[in-house]
């Protein structure tokens, strides 16, 4: 992730730990999505089982974007099959004024410290990435209130109250900048900061609006030293600014996940320079080995045009997927770029 090409294109997916897995169906039994993410035990075993199965290169820290927001105290759970839900939406500048005077203090964070510590012992060798979701995504959410398509409430708060917006904006930063330096200084080796719903922005409100809060929540961990990669979907207008992002916020090994829409070459002609993650489509998991492996190889055929390659979906994993085909697939990416 330093911008060198190591002999075999390392591989991790997005989600891989989750429901397509039977041992964490198993392990999480009728604990609820938070409680999972808040019993340090749990998270890291949980954390674990990709990586015993499926033989990624790495592990993916299991928590979620809104565990920060719930260790501020904020009323927010996560709903089966829906995703987060707030206890209210925040829009008004009284409702913002109040959610942003919950600070996130290191006691607080102590569950997510002492699994990522538990996770890392037992990795031995193998990095474990952390995460967290750009104060944007969240907003969408908080705005909101739970999840929508088109963020159109999160969209029009920002022209009608650009103060508040920046208020949540920097508040959101702050919350889940605290959550990411606590996982690199727990151990975690690399971080991705997930602005899963960015690509709803054109680029000048981006720029204008939700970038300087992003380089807000990732100042702190660039001082740690360690790489970060910046991931959104539909985010081909928007990847010269947000690579801007991690180079604003002193990032020295930054490196930029790519979705299944933007083609890797193409990717790399928008962003030169920059290590690439990515970004075989989800959607191909299920569509048969012929045409799976003929996309995999075109994926690192076209990800040889970056200067460093970290293979990884282009999305999350989904539910339904099963597991032989992503262990499959991380053979298949391991033996092509033995090279
Ligand atoms: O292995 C990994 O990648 C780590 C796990 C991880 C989770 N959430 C666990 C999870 C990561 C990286 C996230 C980040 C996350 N959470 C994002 C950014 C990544 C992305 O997918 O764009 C977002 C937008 C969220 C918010 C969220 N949480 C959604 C939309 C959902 C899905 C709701 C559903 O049930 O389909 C969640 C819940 C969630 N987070 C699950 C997992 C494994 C499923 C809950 C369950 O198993 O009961």
């Amino acid at each position: 992730m330093r911008g060198d090409r190591p002999p075999v294109t390392p591989v991790w997916f997005m989600r891989q730990a989750g429901r397509s897995l039977p041992e964490y169906n198993q392990a999480r039994g009728n604990t609820t999505m938070l409680e999972a993410c808040l019993t340090p035990e749990l998270a890291a075993e949980i954390t674990m089982q990709p990586v015993r199965r499926l033989g990624v290169d790495a592990a993916v820290f299991f928590s979620d974007i809104v565990v920060p927001l719930k260790l501020a105290g904020v009323g927010v759970e996560i709903a089966p099959g829906v995703g987060p839900v707030m206890d209210q939406p925040y829009r008004t500048p009284a409702d913002i004024a109040r959610l942003c005077e919950a600070t996130l203090t290191d006691d607080a964070l102590a569950p997510i410290t002492e699994a990522v510590r538990l996770t890392v012992a037992e990795l031995g060798a193998t990095p474990l990435l952390g995460f967290a979701g750009a104060p944007f995504t969240l907003a969408a959410y908080l705005v909101e209130g739970r999840p929508s398509k088109d963020h159109m409430a999160a969209r029009t708060l920002m022209h009608a109250d650009p103060d508040s917006w920046a208020r949540l904006l920097n508040w959101a930063a702050d919350i889940t900048g605290a959550f990411l330096a606590a996982q690199v200084r727990a151990g975690a080796s690399a971080v991705q900061l997930f602005d899963s719903w960015v690509g709803s922005l054109s680029v000048a409100d981006y720029t204008a609006h939700v970038a300087p809060a992003s380089t807000r929540a990732l100042t702190g961990v660039a001082k740690l030293g360690v790489p970060v990669v910046h991931f959104g979907t539909n985010t081909e207008h928007l990847l010269p600014a947000m690579r801007d992002v991690l180079l604003a916020a002193g990032v020295d090994a930054p490196v930029i996940g790519v979705d299944y829409r933007t083609p890797l070459d193409t990717a790399a002609a928008i962003v030169p320079g920059v290590p690439l993650q990515g970004n075989i489509d989800p959607a191909m998991l299920a569509a048969g080995w012929p045409a799976l492996s003929a996309h995999v190889c075109d994926v690192l055929e076209r990800g040889r045009q970056a200067p460093a390659h970290v293979a990884n979906l282009g999305h999350g994993v989904p539910p339904e997927t099963d597991p032989d085909v992503l262990k499959r697939v991380v053979e298949l990416i391991h033996e092509t770029t033995n090279d």
